[in-house]
């Protein structure tokens, strides 16, 4: 392919933080009264807040109206909160600088879909904001993974066709909103869970410039 941009979800792609989206979401479950597990937890991936919320309460079989849901969302964005809030730089995941200083070197445009509202607060946290050229995040769009739309506006603000970037994606919504979108995606973490990308690595220390623009 003609590769000229790529796409990064951040959560469980660029830093280590999709193990405390699942532990504030396994610690609501227990204040319910039910058992969330890790397994139930890759539903949950990549999907924004409010509709992670309602996977989960359905797994519960509880249905609260909406502003007990309002509620419930407010106290595990808290807890969340807490747990990045003593994140380090260290928790960026292994090979992510690598790539993205090398993608700079080729000239080739960084982007950031992510699902998540706290996005830009990790990215100034962990001092990786100025390695991206375009940052889309929960708070700018208004569907979530499958629909590709936060993809979509990544090329976009690249002023590139989806053809020309790649999605690196850990969840499989986020696998599915890419194809959507037309673009190639690379999945990092299990084959199993993955298996719709184009190629699945372990993490980002597993791909090459080269390997991409082979997709
Ligand atoms: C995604 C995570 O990146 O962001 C999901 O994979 C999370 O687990 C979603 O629910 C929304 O995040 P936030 O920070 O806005 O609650
Ligand atoms: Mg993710």
């Amino acid at each position: 392919m003609d590769l000229r941009g790529c796409i990064f979800d951040l959560d469980g792609v660029i830093v280590d933080t999709a193990k405390y989206h699942f532990q504030a979401w396994r610690r609501l479950a227990r204040e319910l009264g039910f058992e969330f597990t890790m397994e139930d937890n890759e539903a949950l991936k990549g999907v924004s807040r409010m509709a992670s919320l309602d996977i989960l309460l359905s797994r519960g079989g509880i249905v609260p109206d909406a502003k007990e849901k309002e509620e419930l969302a407010a106290r595990k964005n808290k807890w969340y909160v807490e747990l990045i809030s003593g994140m380090k730089p260290d928790e960026i995941l292994p090979g992510s600088l690598r790539l993205l200083k090398a993608l700079r070197r080729e000239g080739i445009l960084t982007a950031i879909g992510s699902a998540s509202k706290n996005a830009g607060s990790i990215l100034n946290s962990t001092g990786l904001h100025d390695l991206f050229d375009v940052i889309i995040d929960g708070n700018r769009i208004s569907r979530a993974k499958p629909d590709p739309e936060v993809f979509l506006k990544g090329a976009e603000e690249m002023r590139l066709p989806p053809q020309t970037c790649v999605v690196f994606e850990d969840a499989q919504a986020g696998i599915e909103a890419a194809i959507a979108g037309g673009f190639k995606c690379v999945g990092v973490g299990l084959p199993e869970v993955l298996g719709r990308a184009d190629i699945v690595i372990p993490d980002l220390r597993k791909i090459s410039i080269k390997q991409m623009r082979n997709l």
